[in-house]
């Protein structure tokens, strides 16, 4: 599929995802002490069909409580800003959540120009087509590529900008990595950014977020192994894998892992590795990071930004925030 609208561009800012990457970091994360695999290589068509899936299951509730805020404060929250801005997303995906602030803001300032940044080209093709069918004031100026790539090749105009990051992604950082990325955000003086963190609460909640009963979520983190099994020509046998979702309560993170049920050893054929496990052996796979609101403050403070206004869902589940630099 390719876009054809008057009112779209799209914009490759990388060279087409690197398989040598790919290779090199399945090999590095598997000789390491602690094995692990990167969890951005869940996201390949199936791992982000996966992905949808989760965010429509009943137990895990961000979405929810995030599109809960959006809809109840929306008009509040484009209030707040430094209007007309052009807004910036990271990691768009579907963009079905930002639909809501952009029909906001558009009640506010009528045109908005918008630039959804995202890793999958397919997923930026659909969603704006979708949305400028849905907004009549919109403008597409889609960037294909990673955030590093996609961020410098923003434009140099006037406006105000909002840069705009949903569904805690955010949460895949670890603090200081966290702390890190947004003291590189490119925010000028009067730009904002708008950020949603899933807070912490109880382990249960949380474990069965990221344990669903219907075993969504499992599939997901296994997904990575069925992608070195295809990619990397392995033989990783996945019924030989359990998974774990383990709460860390003092760090306050869900650490997402694959426990090797019995020793045993896996052939990547690609890489002429063979990698031995022992039982009980995890990879890791991917982190959660969640939040209290002095969490926020304070990561903020450390990547000199401010917490203008902060809003919850009626749960206390969730937290969107809106940032400026602290200066
Ligand atoms: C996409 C990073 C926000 O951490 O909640 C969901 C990923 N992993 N279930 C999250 C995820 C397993 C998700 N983020």
């Amino acid at each position: 599929m390719s876009v054809e609208h008057a009112r779209i561009t799209l914009e490759e800012t990388r060279a087409a995802a690197g398989h040598s990457a790919f290779a090199a970091d399945v090999r590095a994360g598997l000789a390491a002490e602690r094995k692990a695999l990167p969890c951005q290589y869940i996201y390949d068509a199936r791992g982000s069909a996966l992905f949808e899936r989760i965010c429509a299951l009943e137990a895990y509730y961000p979405p929810r409580a995030e599109r809960e805020i959006l809809q109840r404060h929306g008009a509040e929250i484009v209030r707040e800003l430094d209007a007309p801005c052009e807004v910036v997303e990271l990691g768009s995906g579907s963009g079905e959540k930002t639909d809501l602030l952009l029909g906001a803001l558009s009640e506010r300032q009528g045109p908005v120009s918008y630039v959804p940044i995202d890793v999958s080209r397919s997923a930026l093709e659909q969603s704006a087509q979708r949305m400028v069918g849905d907004h009549e004031e919109l403008t597409i100026r889609a960037l294909v590529g990673d955030y590093d790539s996609a961020l410098a090749s923003l434009t140099r105009d006037a406006h105000p900008r909002l840069f705009v990051w949903l569904g805690s992604s955010i949460g895949n950082l670890d603090r200081g990595q966290a702390a890190r990325f947004l003291s590189k955000l490119p925010l000028r003086d009067r730009d904002q950014a708008f950020i949603g963190f899933d807070l912490r609460k109880e382990r249960s909640v949380l474990e069965r977020a990221y344990d669903d009963p219907e075993g969504v979520t499992r599939l997901f983190i296994m997904n990575v192994l069925e992608r070195v099994n295809r990619q990397l020509g392995a033989d990783f046998d996945l019924g030989a894998f359990e998974y774990v979702a383990h709460y860390d309560e003092d760090a306050g993170y869900v650490d997402m892992s694959l426990r090797s049920s019995g020793p045993q050893r896996v052939r990547i054929e690609q890489l002429d590795l063979d990698v031995e496990l022992s039982a009980g052996e995890l990879i890791h796979v991917e982190n959660s990071y969640k939040y209290s609101p002095e969490e926020i403050e304070s990561l903020a403070g450390v990547a000199g930004l401010r917490v203008e206004r902060s809003w919850f869902d009626g749960g206390r589940r969730f937290c969107s925030v809106l940032l400026s630099r602290a200066d």
